[in-house]
Parts: structure tokens; C-alpha cells; sequence
């Protein structure tokens, strides 16, 4: 992570400063100069709520935030993290390496939330850029005056942004170098380093537990598939049966022999961002040393046309029995993601979440504004991950799931097909995946979040890293 973020007890001197206040605020205590406070004063006026002031040596920002009732708060901390954002780049456009923010209404959260948006919005892909060290941000360090024991909520929300900025790095990467052996590799390395156990598994182990999906899907590929299994299990953990991540991992999609027409294949490099959304929540959860245990399940492959490719008309008897006929084999995700659901029945788990870019109809319907969501789990559990989702602002949209959509997936001569109708798309999606459960189980669609291709505040061109910040939110909160 290129910034680093502390807390101190009183505002640094002479360096740039962030303020957060609200418009009774007396500005005197805070040093501000008289002809200051004038401008601050107009400022208010004209209900600017980012105040700028160019001290020559050093830049000064007010922000004050507009009220919000109790039930806005996620909302307001979303405006915080947005503000962040747009502080961090005007630090950087003014080649300033460090901010000190402080605040006068009292509220560390808050705080934390402006640095969260400083943090992410600072990242960079610069790898393959030639002048990479010139157009690196300048921004490097964040102070925060607050009490001591705002430490561990820090040190949370430190652990979610290297979880979701790893995640946007490996999503970023592209496919030539991020392989499915490449991604297990740099996880693999992760767990050692934060604490987290990690299996991989390889070709031949993969037809010997007979991952009939992967096995397929990867038959085009000249790069071998890796079925990862990630255990996060501290000595202290306070759920009884496991919680189960499952993510989607296909490090390029081509459509396969159905091969995407256009523009249609452009970024879909980033179609293994359910993947990087569990190893970078592993690497969240494991560095935050959260007391519940979680096990993460990654199949691994990419999706290529090749004389040796599965085709439309095979029929795979998959990891569970249930056999499939293949009318696209661009929908690959579905059958990578059976294999992994039917192997997390072993763990008796008490809830499995998979997360996808599944189909461009959940990226239709509701875009990069969220995910949509949909299962078999209790009510009251969807209903407290999509909680969590507005607190950190990766929202769950939740899609009917009712029995009626399992008709299109109906297959002539197996039991079902990999693709349902023309319509509702992302619901039959899920239909398929449910063939291969027997738990509380809820599906997060990504394909509209996932990838972004132009900046919307903290979120930067590229991979999102969506998913890590809820999943950490959701098992935080696990009693
Ligand atoms: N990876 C794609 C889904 C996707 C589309 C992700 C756009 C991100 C952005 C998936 O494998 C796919 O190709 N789905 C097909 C399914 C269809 C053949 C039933 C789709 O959505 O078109
Ligand atoms: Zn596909
Ligand atoms: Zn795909």
C-alpha cells in the first residue's frame, strides 16, 4: 500500500490540514487567521461544503458536511470517504506528501471514513508505465488526531484497503501474466505472510476429486487450472460451523469457442474479480486477526477457444452427479462455481456466499451502482449482509430467486443446461449454481462493480476490489 495512515494526538504544525466542521465551528482555535476565517465564512454562504485555501507553504481544507439523521449515516460516511477522495487529489496535484485531518464536531468514525477515501483513491497501477516514478502520486502519509482508541478501528479499516488494493492490482494485471498459477502463487505467499492457510491444488489432483467444471472450461487453455482453498482458523472464533467464501476465477474470458463478439472481450481479464474479492477479504480478515472462522474456495482457469475446447451439446457430469448440456461455453463461470459449491458441502458450513462476474444481465439491470444478490440463506441473514453492503457502500441489490425461473434451465437429455432464456438472466444464473448446494446460501452477482472504466471517487479506473469491505464488515460483526 503506497500510503501510510496514523494517529496522533494534536495537529501537526506548519503541514497541510484537513478539517472537518460544521458552520458554528470557531475557527480561531484551530489557527486560522482572520482574512481566513472571512473567506471560510463566505464560503458557507454560497453552501460550499470543500474549502480550499492555499497557504503557499501549505493547503488548508475545510469540509463541512451537511447533517444527516441517524438513519443517513452510511450515507454521510459515504460522502466522508468520497471527500477523501477529492482532498487526495488535490494533495497530489500539489505534490503534497503528507495531510494532517483533524475534526471539530467529535467524530472519529467519520474521520476514519475521509481517510479510507484518501487511501483508496490513492491507488495506482503504474507497473507498466515507462515514466512510472514521475506519475507517482505524490501523497504517502495521513495523520489523524484522535484518541488511542480509535487504534484498532484504524487498523481495520488499514486491513480492508490492502484487501481491496491487492485485489484491484490482480484484477488489474493482465492476462498474460496473471494466470491462474501466477494468482495462486501470490496468495499462496499472502498466507504465509498474514497468517491464513492455503491449498493448492493442481491439475492432476483436480481430476482426481473430478472438478468436472474446471476441468472443462480450462480444456482450451494452455495455462493449467488451480482449485485454491483458503483457511482462515485463529485459536479464538466464535461461530460453531465454518463460513464459506466462494469466488469466481476466470483469469480471461474469451467466451470460449462461443467466442465474445467486439467489444464484448474487452477487460474481461477482470473476470476473476470474485476471486481476488476472497483472497483480498483473506488478507483483510487475516491481518485484522478477526475471530471466526472462514474458508475461501477459488477454482482457477481461463476460458479459451482451441481444437481441444469444450463445445455447445457436451454433456458433463459434474463433482456432484447432476449432469449439464452445454449451449454456451461462455457460460463458464456457473460451472467453475458448481464445482466449488458441491466440495463446500464437506464443511457442513453455517452459511457459503459466492461471488461472481456472472452475467452481463446483472451488470444490465442495475450497473456499477452495486451487486445483486439472491439465495437460499434465512431472510435475516441476506437481510444483514445487505446491511453490511450500505455501511461499506458495496450495495446488494436482491433479485427474486423464485422457484418458477428453474423451467428455463431445463435441459431435453440432462438434468439441466448452462443457460436459460433470452430474460432474466442474472436470476437463472443463480438457478444453476442452487443444483449445487444443500446449505444457507446466498449469490452475489459482481459483473456490474467489478470493473469500472472511468474514476467515480475512491474507486479508481480498472478493478474495484468490490467485495473485500463487505465480506470483512459482514464476518466483523459475527457473534
Ligand atoms: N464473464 C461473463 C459475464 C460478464 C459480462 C462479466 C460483462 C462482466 C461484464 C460471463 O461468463 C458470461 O459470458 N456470461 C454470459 C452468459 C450467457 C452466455 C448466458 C452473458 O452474460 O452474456
Ligand atoms: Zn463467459
Ligand atoms: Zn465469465
Amino acid at each position: 500500500m503506497n500510503t501510510q495512515v496514523l494517529l496522533t494526538d494534536k495537529i501537526s504544525k506548519g503541514g497541510n490540514i484537513l478539517l472537518v466542521a460544521e458552520k458554528k465551528t470557531s475557527f480561531e482555535k484551530f489557527g486560522l487567521s482572520k482574512a481566513e476565517i472571512k473567506y471560510v465564512k463566505e464560503s458557507l454562504e454560497h453552501k460550499k461544503d470543500k474549502i480550499f485555501i492555499n497557504r503557499l507553504d501549505s493547503l488548508l481544507f475545510i469540509f463541512v458536511p451537511e447533517k444527516k439523521s441517524k438513519e443517513e449515516r452510511p450515507a454521510l460516511l459515504e460522502k466522508y470517504r468520497r471527500a477523501g477522495d477529492h482532498f487526495g487529489v488535490a494533495l497530489n496535484k500539489h505534490k503534497m506528501k503528507s495531510v494532517c485531518i483533524a475534526d471539530a464536531i467529535n467524530d472519529t468514525e467519520a474521520l476514519i471514513a475521509l481517510a479510507e477515501g484518501m487511501v483508496l483513491g490513492n491507488y495506482q497501477f503504474l507497473k507498466y508505465k515507462e515514466k512510472a516514478d514521475e506519475k507517482k502520486n505524490s501523497l504517502k502519509e495521513i495523520k489523524i488526531v484522535a484518541e488511542k482508541k480509535y487504534a484498532v478501528a484504524l487498523e481495520q479499516m488499514l486491513a480492508t484497503s490492502e484487501g481491496t488494493l491487492l485485489a484491484r492490482t490482480w484484477i488489474n494485471e493482465p492476462p498474460c501474466t496473471m494466470t491462474a498459477t501466477q494468482f495462486s502463487s501470490e496468495v499462496s505467499k499472502l498466507g504465509k505472510q498474514c497468517g491464513f492457510h492455503v491449498d493448492v491444488l493442481t491439475k492432476a489432483k483436480i481430476h482426481s476429486l473430478k472438478f468436472t467444471g474446471l476441468i472443462n472450461v480450462n480444456k482450451g487453455s494452455n495455462n493449467p487450472p488451480t482449485f485454491n482453498i483458503l483457511e482462515w482458523k485463529p485459536k479464538k472464533y466464535s461461530n460453531k460451523k465454518p463460513y464459506v467464501l466462494v469466488g469466481k476465477g476466470v483469469m480471461m474470458d474469451t467466451g470460449g469457442v462461443n467466442v465474445k463478439p467486439g467489444a464484448f472481450m474487452d477487460f474481461m481479464k477482470s473476470d476473476m474479480s470474485g476471486a481476488a474479492a476472497v483472497a483480498g477479504a483473506f488478507v483483510a480478515i487475516a491481518k485484522a486477526k478477526l475471530p471466526v472462522h472462514v474458508i475461501g474456495l477459488i477454482p482457477c482457469t481461463d476460458n479459451m477457444p482451441d481444437g481441444k475446447a469444450y463445445v455447445s451439446g457436451d454433456v458433463l457430469s459434474m463433482h456432484n452427479g447432476v449432469t449439464v448440456e452445454i449451449f454456451s461455453t461462455d457460460a463458464e463461470g456457473r460451472l467453475i462455481l458448481s464445482d466449488a459449491l458441491s466440495y463446500a458441502k464437506q464443511y457442513k458450513p453455517e452459511l457459503v456466499i459466492d461471488i461472481a462476474t456472472l452475467t452481463g444481465a446483472a451488470s444490465q439491470a442495475i450497473g456499477r451502482g452495486g451487486m445483486v444478490g439472491m439465495g437460499t440463506a434465512p431472510k435475516s441473514v441476506m437481510e444483514k449482509l445487505k446491511d453490511c453492503g450500505l455501511q461499506v457502500h458495496e450495495r446488494i441489490a436482491e433479485f427474486p430467486f423464485w422457484d418458477d425461473y428453474e423451467d428455463s434451465i431445463k435441459s431435453e437429455i440432462a438434468d439441466i443446461k448452462n443457460i436459460g432464456g433470452s430474460q432474466a438472466g442474472a436470476i437463472t444464473a443463480g438457478k444453476f449454481l442452487a443444483h449445487f448446494i444443500d446449505y444457507p446460501w446466498i449469490h452475489l452477482d459482481i459483473a456490474g462493480p467489478a470493473f469500472i472504466e472511468s474514476k467515480d471517487g475512491y474507486r479508481t479506473f480498472g478493478g474495484t476490489g468490490v467485495g473485500v469491505r463487505l465480506f470483512f464488515e459482514f464476518l466483523k460483526n459475527i457473534k
